[in-house]
């Protein structure tokens, strides 16, 4: 590509200039990246501060560096965006590639950053949070593997910002990105370039070497008995990832998308795909006749598949039927599936089939980032978490929509219902009945007194085969801890994932503080049991766990710690 000089300031040289800070407490960044009110963000040298430690933290190899940015287009992302263009270049980053008005899907930027070799990328996004002046904006950064950066890298960017006293900005180095193109400026005799790039294309070919598009196609808009799917976008990054590949590329026929436009608010909703706050899909695929539904949060990278009538998967089950059907890909044909992994707050549903196609399993503690080791040394193929997150080793990200492509490319091959599909897996392997009782935006005081005083409880020696009984069904603790891991390829250790009760008949129950909350204590109880007997592997999860959720209110006490209820949310 030439390169183009464009605007009267492209060929005037730019100059950088140190601008005197203060610090600001707590820019730790959590389960994925910083993520704050809008408002905290907008502080002035706030979100400057934050740049120009995630760029000191690349190190020497920041000079001349190239980096990929976007987000999910939610409010404050432009002037993030502006931030870093004037951070990058006084910093000696040499380009930057930028989705067209700042949108990139968090699945994309890792596609990206793979596919160009990039040093790294800025995602501006809150994932699943609210967007708006009222509500969350985030910042994270992914490093040259496409994935989250790990736990070191963030903690070096936290110690920056603890002792940040300037940073180097040009203040007047301007460019607009909503044109395609490539924008050029001299910064202190070097070249600075900004390459403004389609926001889709690279993704969408990185999906169209993983799947079989004409089958896909083939299933979406045959003339005898079409599949008739409703991705809804929540108004997130997706739209415009779902209508090329949906609708351009699969000919699926236009109604089949929704909620297509990313807003910077997200319309109002929050853009989590569940049950409660994709409530608006639920009802249309139980009023209509659809085969298949699914969502995206904002910024694209977790999923909801629903069947007809709005049969829900959990996550859990999702990436288990994914890896008993691998098969039905052609990407996974090309090359052996290597390992397998969930997060340890995941159902163990696909540990069962990882023991039927003898293939190791990685239980990791919650978070992308703990997946990103074991891909790059070729031990894993597949990962999901429960809260919504399905991928592969093809990025370092997880990735919704390549979760409904690879559920699409299964009942393509298969012919049958989801939960059709969903019920033969059961028969096989039993099945781990899965719910998530999340209390939002609690006090942090009492949250972290709760899960202090829990712990102690369960890491006590006596608690070690105690029965608790409820509703006649009696459960004896086999193993509790509070949850460790050592990586396998870099031996770090991540500490305090969760504490976990796990039961003699395979039931677990487990207590963990969020990483996400932008304020505030967000407190999360997964209740898991198995069942194997054939009559009893199709009943509602919320009655079946009813006993086993008493008991966890009763071992933690935590309603009474925190003064509440009710969940906020069950999914
Ligand atoms: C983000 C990460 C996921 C992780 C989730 C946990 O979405 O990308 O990998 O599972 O956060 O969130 P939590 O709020 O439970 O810490
Ligand atoms: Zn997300």
């Amino acid at each position: 590509m030439s390169l183009n000089f464009v605007g009267a300031q492209a060929t005037m040289p730019f100059k950088s200039i140190l601008v005197t800070s203060r610090t600001y407490e707590g820019q730790k960044p959590g389960t994925s990246g910083l993520r704050k009110a809008v408002k905290v963000f907008q502080q002035e040298h706030y979100t400057q501060n934050f740049i120009q430690c995630i760029l000191t933290a690349i190190g020497p190899k920041l000079k001349g560096c190239t980096l990929v940015v976007g987000g999910d287009g939610r409010f404050y992302a432009k002037e993030a965006i502006d931030i870093i263009i004037k951070i990058a270049a006084a910093n000696g980053v040499r380009k930057l590639l930028i989705g067209q008005n700042g949108i990139l899907s968090t699945p994309a930027v890792s596609c990206i950053i793979r596919k160009y070799k990039l040093n790294g990328g800025i995602i501006l996004t809150a994932s699943h949070n609210p967007g708006g002046p009222e509500n969350d904006f985030g910042i994270k950064f992914n490093t040259e593997n496409g994935g989250p950066a790990p736990d070191t890298v963030t903690n070096t960017i936290y110690n920056l910002t603890k002792k940040i006293k300037n940073y180097s900005i040009i203040p007047n180095l301007e460019c607009n990105i909503s044109e395609i193109g490539i924008r050029t400026f001299e910064v202190h005799g070097s070249e600075f370039i900004i390459e403004i790039i389609d926001s889709v294309n690279d993704y969408l070919e990185l999906m169209k070497s993983i799947f079989d598009f004409q089958k896909l196609k083939n299933l979406l808009s045959s003339n005898i008995k079409p599949f008739r799917v409703l991705i809804n976008s929540m108004h997130g990054v997706t739209g415009p990832y779902v209508k090329r590949i949906f609708i351009d590329e699969l000919n699926a026929p236009l109604n089949s998308v929704v909620n297509t436009t990313p807003l910077v608010d997200f319309g109002g909703g929050h853009p989590d795909p569940n049950l409660t706050y994709a409530a608006d899909l639920v009802q249309t695929l139980k009023n209509e006749n659809y085969d298949f539904g699914a969502a995206f949060d904002g910024d694209g990278d977790r999923n909801m598949i629903l069947g007809a009538k709005a049969f829900f998967v959990t996550p859990s089950d999702s990436i288990a039927i994914l890896a008993e059907n691998l098969n039905s890909i052609p990407y996974f044909q090309k090359s052996a599936v290597k390992g397998l992994a969930r997060s340890m707050p995941t159902a163990a549903s696909i540990d069962k089939v990882a023991t039927s196609l003898n293939l190791k399993l990685f239980e990791v503690p919650t978070g992308w980032k703990y997946f990103g080791n074991l891909m790059d040394a070729g031990l894993l193929s597949l990962c999901g978490e429960e809260s919504f997150g399905t991928g592969s080793d093809h990025i370092r990200e997880k990735d919704g929509i390549w979760a409904v492509l690879a559920w699409l490319s299964i009942i393509a091959v298969n012919s049958k219902s989801i939960e059709q599909i969903c019920f033969d897996h059961w028969l096989k392997y039993g099945r781990h009945y899965f719910v998530r009782y999340d209390y939002e935006n609690c006090e942090s005081e009492p949250s972290t007194k709760m899960m202090k005083v829990l712990e102690e409880k369960i890491t006590n020696s006596d608690f070690i085969g105690q029965k608790f009984e409820s509703d006649n069904e009696v459960f004896e603790v086999k193993l509790a801890d509070n949850f460790q891991y050592v990586d396998p390829i870099d031996k770090s250790i991540a500490k305090n994932q969760g504490l976990r009760i796990i039961f003699t008949n395979g039931a677990r129950l487990i207590f963990r503080l969020s990483g996400t909350g932008s304020s505030g204590a967000t407190i999360r109880m997964y209740v898991e049991s198995y069942e194997s007997s054939p009559t009893k592997i199709n009943l509602d999860a919320q009655l079946v766990l009813q006993p086993l959720i008493q008991i966890g209110l009763e071992i933690s006490k935590l309603q009474s710690y925190i003064k509440r209820t009710e969940p906020t949310v069950i999914t």
